[in-house]
């Protein structure tokens, strides 16, 4: 049986600079708006240190709020900022960069359109700099209401490419004038994606590791169905039944941008006859090289024939 890591796998560098700004603030008094990342472990750890998590941000005066990486509608800042409260700024700079790249075509008169989950968090905080005014598209169907004039189109971080690539097409076939293009989707993203993508291709099942609420998991579990019949969506191997691992030779593994290294490492040496020293040396140090962008495409984790 083999085991085998994605070459992209878990904390992507805004989640990993996240959780490093909340911890080194936390404490009692801090208070996070919403959960600073759909995990469950990372969520608890910050609790656990006297983080409290608030879902508004009404009566919140003289703390420090965390704000998320995928950030906040422009008017709850300056909210947090009337009541004299620091704000510890975890947005990541992926997202603000589109904040910029919105604000400054607005005001050149573009119509913004934004490709992503009209409910998620991060499209709402973009739309924001264009004074809400953005047509937010999910599908081809949100089309139908695309305005006249120049168009400025960009894409929430997580964005599946293919999905991006095909709406640009049609906007740009209804569209009699001017459209902008910016593909923001993190790239982050795309090499979680991809290496799912292909490593799906090669193994017999596929477990992906992360928060259920997790836009980014969620698409690494739709893309590494598409080669593979079989693949398994978890926060944690402890929900997880290894017999069902029993009858496959190929193991793939993968995990969101949210997944904490700890949860990795615990899914693999887990794995029934698997939780050896030998195979906890070959993950640490496959991580390692992970962190200095060194290991091959799908790398054998371990190999036990
Ligand atoms: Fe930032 Fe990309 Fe991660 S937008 S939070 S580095 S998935």
């Amino acid at each position: 049986m083999k085991v085998v890591l994605a070459k992209n796998a878990g904390f992507c560098g805004g989640v990993k600079r996240a959780v490093k700004l909340a911890n080194e603030n936390a404490g009692y008094g801090v208070c996070c708006l919403g959960d600073l990342v759909h995990n469950d472990f990372v969520v608890n750890e910050l609790k656990s240190k006297g983080v409290k998590v608030v879902e508004s941000i009404e009566g919140i005066k003289d703390s420090k709020v965390i704000i998320r990486s995928h950030g906040v509608h422009k008017s709850i800042r300056d909210k947090i900022k009337e009541n004299n409260n620091e704000i510890i700024d975890c947005v990541c700079k992926k997202v603000s960069i589109i904040y910029d790249i919105v604000a400054e075509n607005y005001k050149k008169g573009y119509n913004v359109i934004i490709i992503g989950n009209k409910d998620h968090p991060e499209v709402i905080g973009i739309n924001s700099y264009c004074n809400d005014s953005a047509l937010i598209v999910e599908d081809a169907k949100d089309l139908e209401n695309l305005p006249e004039g120049k168009l400025i189109v960009v894409s929430q971080t997580t964005n599946n490419e293919e999905n991006f690539k095909k709406l640009i097409n049609l906007i740009k076939d209804i569209s009699k004038d001017e459209v902008l293009v910016y593909n923001t989707i993190c790239s982050a993203t795309k090499n979680r994606q991809n290496s799912a993508l292909e490593l799906s291709k090669e193994v017999d099942v596929m477990i992906v590791l992360g928060g259920k609420k997790s836009s980014n998991t969620k698409k690494l579990f739709e893309v590494s169905k598409l080669n593979c019949k079989n693949v398994y969506l978890i926060e944690s191997i402890k929900d997880f039944d290894y017999n069902i691992l029993k009858k496959f030779n190929k193991i793939g593994i993968t995990a969101g941008a949210s997944t904490p290294d700890s949860v990795i490492k615990e899914a693999v040496s887990s794995m029934e006859n698997f939780g050896n020293n030998e195979m906890m040396e070959a993950i640490e140090s496959s991580f390692k090289r992970v962190r200095r962008g060194e290991v091959v495409e799908g790398e054998v984790l371990f190999v036990n024939e």
